[in-house]
C-alpha cells in the first residue's frame, strides 16, 4: 500500500493518474453532449431524460460525488506536477523554443483554469439556477422540471450564447491536446499507435464541440424554440 502511494507521488504515477482521470472526465463530457442533443427531439425527450436521472437519486449522487472527486484529483495532481516540473528547472529559459509542443500543450494550465471557470458558471446557471432564477423552477405539461425550457430560454440571450461559445472553444483546445497526450501516456511507444492517438484527440474534441455548439446556435437562430 505504502509502495502504491509512493508510486503515485512520483511524476510518472501522477501523469498516469492525470491521464486516467482526464479520460474519465472526457467520457462524461461526451455522454453529456449526447444526452443534451435530445434538445433536437423536443421538450418531452429532454425533460423525461432529466427526470429519469433524478428518479435515481442514489445513482445520480454517486456519479456527482465520483465526478467531483475525479475533478479534484485531476486538478490537484496537475498543479502538483506543474510545480514539480518548474522546480526541476529552476532557471527559466531566456528564449522559448517550442519544437514539437503544440499550442494546445503549451496552454494546458490556462485552458484548464478557464474550463474550470466555465464549468462553475455552467453549474450555477443550469443546475443551481442562480444566474437566471426567473426561469429555473418552471415545470412542463407533465409536471417534470422544464430543462428544455431553461436551455431554450438561456440561448435566446446573446450574452449567454457568447459565454457558452467561448466555453466550447476553451473545451475544444483543452480536450484536444489532453486526449491525445493521455492516450500517449497510457499507450505504448509505437509509431502507429502514436499517430492514431494524436489524431483521436482532436477528432473526439471536435465532435463534442460541434454537438454542443449546434445546440447553442440552433436555439440562438430560432431553429429550436419553446
Ligand atoms: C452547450 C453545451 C451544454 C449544454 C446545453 C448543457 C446543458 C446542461 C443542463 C441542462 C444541465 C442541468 C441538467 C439538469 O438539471 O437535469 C447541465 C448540467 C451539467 N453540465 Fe452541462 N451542458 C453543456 C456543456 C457542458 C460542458 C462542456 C460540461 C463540462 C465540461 C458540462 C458539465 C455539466 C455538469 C457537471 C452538470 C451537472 C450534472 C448534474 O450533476 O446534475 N456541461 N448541463
Amino acid at each position: 500500500m505504502i509502495r502504491f502511494f509512493g508510486h503515485i507521488l512520483t511524476s510518472v504515477g501522477s501523469k498516469v493518474l492525470i491521464a486516467l482521470s482526464g479520460l474519465a472526465l472526457a467520457g462524461f463530457v461526451v455522454f453529456h453532449m449526447l444526452g443534451n442533443l435530445q434538445v433536437f427531439q423536443g421538450p418531452e425527450a429532454l425533460n423525461s431524460y432529466a427526470a429519469l436521472l433524478r428518479e435515481m437519486p442514489m445513482a445520480l449522487w454517486s456519479v456527482r460525488v465520483t465526478l467531483l472527486a475525479i475533478v479534484a484529483l485531476h486538478i490537484g495532481l496537475s498543479i502538483r506536477l506543474a510545480i514539480h516540473n518548474r522546480r526541476a528547472r529552476p532557471v527559466g529559459y531566456v528564449t522559448h523554443h517550442y519544437r514539437r509542443a503544440s499550442l494546445g500543450s503549451r496552454t494546458m494550465a490556462l485552458t484548464g483554469s478557464l474550463l474550470l471557470l466555465f464549468i462553475l458558471f455552467h453549474l450555477l446557471h443550469l443546475t443551481a439556477g442562480v444566474v437566471d432564477p426567473s426561469s429555473h423552477n418552471r415545470l412542463d405539461l407533465r409536471g417534470h422540471r422544464d430543462v428544455f425550457g431553461n436551455v431554450v430560454h438561456a440561448f435566446q440571450n446573446p450574452v449567454l450564447v457568447l459565454i457558452y461559445l467561448v466555453g466550447q472553444a476553451v473545451l475544444g483546445f483543452h480536450l484536444s491536446h489532453a486526449l491525445s497526450s493521455s492516450l500517449q501516456t497510457l499507450g505504448m511507444e509505437h509509431p502507429m499507435l502514436d499517430r492514431l492517438f494524436r489524431g483521436a484527440g482532436p477528432l473526439i474534441a471536435l465532435s463534442v464541440v460541434v454537438g454542443n455548439v449546434a445546440i447553442v446556435l440552433a436555439i440562438a437562430f430560432g431553429l429550436v424554440h419553446a
